[in-house]
């Protein structure tokens, strides 16, 4: 069996995705997940985008083993060494180097001529190589350039040292035919490199183009869990990976990846992302199990297979299982969470053991999915101010006011607003005892299970000065859920551990 190295980018261009805006405990969360799920590479981000971003990767890269870590870097000798540095304490690094190769890309935007293309290329992997284990070198818009150009650029960036050639569909325009003959025709004009697929969605044939690039001999397809990505976004990993391990008849290949990690992976990205999976999404999606129509669900009843290609249980969806009560003690609490696969500290089980007998008391049942909910939402966060009370007036003919006490570095503190909706009301009051200005760029609400007891999950996505942070909060009520993601964001501002927007155009 051919082995497909699976190269997530989930943390660099998955965090592209807008309005998103992952601070470095989030990342470093999902990075773990990521080795966990088993991926080969993570792509953790773009170090010379911000000094955020750069302390984001080194994080990741001195704290998650196991799995190759790569860093971002355009060809330039200081996004290179930036990127370098960020992977320094990496157990294996790689730095990701790329330059445009499209005759619109290099004209329009790089303003090169083609030999100047290569010979930055090549300077940039030579160095590239002295700093890092491992280089991969890509061709960006490689589906839009000419076959031979390409072929030209790839073999001068192997021979200064790039092992890993990847020829993205970076505008997502190929069609499963084009794609898999131009990554045939580079396998077989450079075969001692591994060839790797970078497939966009525009058209909806991110999943396809990838696939039909392993049947042509690329050894690594670059994916993003659910997705996510810039503009229609990249190839979705789960897809990726169901479609290998369901059709193996048709792909007689293997990933490193533990399907039964699929769901939690997704879920975690959703919840971290504000990012919301759409029902119908194939494997991770709320429907993509279920059955509504009766000869349908007759049918699955008889025999599972009459209607489903994959077990729910294969990537990890169990039901809702009841875990725990609102008389369950911290000992209980603290297996729940190590069952759900969370390997978390003595301090932070004990910090979530005191949300958790809140919303048990008012939530009575605590079902697997509140508890995870509750686990991702509650992230490493510096707890610079904590929701202490909140009093809501609202409804018609009266104007939404809200009162909100805060304990802050300052000790408690109490504000009233009024706004157009408690919501809004809320987040002023707040933000008027935070004495920091947050403009709210996206606000998302969902319910963590189904039902009229579920719990309500709120995201927002914020701006401070120019950069974007991003809060969850998980309540019973949506507008005390409101109030927490809101001063999570907050938190993040002080804790000043945001993820700025690159000021630079991003790939
Ligand atoms: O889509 C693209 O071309 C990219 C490259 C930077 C790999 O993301
Ligand atoms: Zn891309």
């Amino acid at each position: 069996m051919r082995r497909i190295q699976i190269f997530d980018t989930t943390l660099r261009d998955g965090e592209q995705s807008p309005g998103v805006a992952l601070h470095h405990g989030q990342k470093l969360e999902i990075a773990h997940q990521l080795a966990h799920l088993g991926v080969d590479v993570i792509e953790a981000g773009f170090p010379i985008s911000s000094p955020g971003d750069a302390e984001g990767v080194a994080r990741i890269a001195r704290e998650v083993r196991g799995v190759t870590i790569a860093a971002l870097a355009r060809a330039a000798k200081t996004d290179i060494e930036v990127a370098a540095r960020a992977l320094e304490a990496a157990e294996h690094g790689r730095i990701h180097v790329f330059i445009a190769t499209s005759p619109i890309h290099m004209a329009k935007k790089l303003q090169l001529s083609p030999e100047a293309v290569i010979d930055r290329a090549v300077q940039a992997v030579t160095l590239a190589k002295q700093l890092a284990a491992e280089v991969e070198f890509s061709a960006e818009d490689a589906s839009r350039s000419e076959l031979d150009f390409l072929i030209q650029i790839f073999r001068a960036a192997a021979q200064a040292g790039a092992s890993v050639l990847n020829a993205p569909d970076t505008v997502g325009y190929a069609t499963p035919r084009e794609y898999g003959e131009l990554i045939g025709r580079l396998c077989a004009a450079l075969p001692e490199s591994t060839l790797s697929a970078h497939c966009h969605d525009d058209l909806g044939l991110a999943v396809a183009n990838s696939l039909a690039a392993i049947e042509a001999g690329a050894g690594q397809l670059e994916c993003t869990v659910n997705g996510i990505g810039e503009r229609a976004g990249n190839a979705s990993l789960e897809e990726i990976v169901m479609a290998l391990h369901t059709r193996r008849d048709s792909y007689p290949m293997e990933t490193g990846v533990n399907t039964r990690e699929l769901y939690r992976s997704s879920r975690l990205v959703s919840r971290l992302t504000g990012m919301l999976v759409q029902p119908n999404k194939a494997v991770v999606g709320d429907n993509a199990f279920a059955h509504e129509s009766g000869i349908h669900q007759d049918g699955v009843i008889k025999a599972r297979e009459t209607y489903e290609i994959m077990n729910a249980d294969l990537v990890g969806r169990e039901a809702a299982v009841l875990v725990l009560g609102k008389h369950s003690g911290r000992a209980a609490f603290r297996k729940a969470v190590v069952e759900l696969g969370y390997n978390l500290s003595e301090e932070r089980i004990a910090e979530l053991f005191g949300r958790f007998k809140d919303l048990a008391d008012r939530k009575g049942q605590i079902h697997s999915e509140d508890l995870r909910a509750l686990i991702d939402a509650e992230s490493e966060v510096p707890q610079h101010f904590v929701l202490e009370s909140l009093q809501v007036l609202s409804g018609t003919h009266v104007t939404p006011m809200a009162t909100v006490r805060l304990r802050t570095p300052q000790g408690i503190r109490q504000a009233a607003a009024t706004g157009d909706g408690p919501v809004e009301a809320t987040f002023l009051a707040i933000s008027q005892l935070s004495e920091l200005e947050l403009e709210l760029e996206a606000y998302r609400i969902q319910s963590v299970t189904r039902g009229g007891d579920a719990l309500g999950e709120v995201s927002v996505t914020a701006r401070h000065r120019g950069a974007l942070v991003s809060g969850i909060g998980l309540a019973t009520d949506v507008v005390e859920a409101s109030a927490r993601a809101w001063i999570q964001a907050l938190n993040q501002v002080v804790g000043g551990s945001r993820s700025l927007r690159p000021a630079e155009p991003t790939p």
